[in-house]
C-alpha cells in the first residue's frame, strides 16, 4: 500500500508571526469571539489589566488574523516569568496545529524562563504543562487550571512586572 507524503511543514498556508502594532484590533476582536464579553470579569484579565504585552504572536489567513496570542512579563514570588494568555484560533480554523504552534512560539521566546497561564489541563498538558498549587493569582480561579511549564515548583503572589 502507498501513502501520500505528509506535507513539509513549509508547506502550510499559514505561520506564526510577531504581532505588529497594526493587529491589536483584529487580535482583540478574535479574542472576544473566542471567549465572549465574559472574559473581563476572569482573574487573568485582572492580572494584565494596564500592563503590556511582553510577546504577542498571530497566524494570519490572506492577510487576516485568524489565530494569536500574548505572553506577558510576572513575578512569581521573586523569580521573573511569564504568563500566557489569551490563546485563541478562530472557530472554522481549529484542530490544523495553529493553537500547538502558538503555544511553541511562547516557550521559544520564554528562552528557558517559566511560563504559566489559567488553561484547560487536557488542553495544556499536552505541552508539559502542570498545575502550580504554590500560586496566588489576584482574584478567585479554579487551582486545577492555573498551569505552569519551567523550572521547579512555582511558589508565591502572580503580579504582572
Ligand atoms: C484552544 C484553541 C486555541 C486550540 O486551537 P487549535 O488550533 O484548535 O489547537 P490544535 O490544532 O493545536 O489542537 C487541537 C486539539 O486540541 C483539542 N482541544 C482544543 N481545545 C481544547 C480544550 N479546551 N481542552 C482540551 N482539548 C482541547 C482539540 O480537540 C484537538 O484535539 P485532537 O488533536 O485530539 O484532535 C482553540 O480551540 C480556541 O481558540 N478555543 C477557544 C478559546 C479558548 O478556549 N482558549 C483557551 C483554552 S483554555
Amino acid at each position: 500500500m502507498t501513502h501520500a507524503p505528509l506535507p513539509a511543514p513549509d508547506a502550510l498556508s499559514w505561520r506564526v508571526e510577531p504581532e505588529a502594532a497594526a493587529d491589536a484590533a483584529a487580535v482583540d476582536a478574535l479574542v472576544l469571539a473566542a471567549f465572549g464579553p465574559g472574559r473581563f470579569a476572569k482573574t487573568a484579565e485582572r492580572l494584565r489589566e494596564g500592563a503590556r504585552p511582553a510577546h504577542g504572536f498571530v497566524i494570519r489567513s490572506e492577510g487576516r488574523v485568524i489565530g494569536s496570542v500574548r505572553l506577558w512579563p510576572i513575578r512569581v514570588g521573586q523569580t521573573p516569568a511569564l504568563f500566557l494568555g489569551p490563546i485563541a484560533v478562530e472557530a472554522e480554523s481549529r484542530r490544523e496545529g495553529m493553537g500547538a504552534a502558538l503555544v511553541r512560539a511562547c516557550l521559544d521566546a520564554a528562552d528557558g524562563r517559566g511560563v504559566l497561564l489559567v488553561g484547560d489541563p487536557p488542553y495544556f498538558g499536552r505541552f508539559g504543562f502542570r498545575p502550580a498549587p504554590g500560586t496566588l493569582l489576584p482574584g478567585p480561579v479554579d487551582p486545577r487550571r492555573v498551569m505552569w511549564l519551567g523550572t521547579g515548583e512555582p511558589e508565591g503572589d502572580v503580579r504582572v512586572s
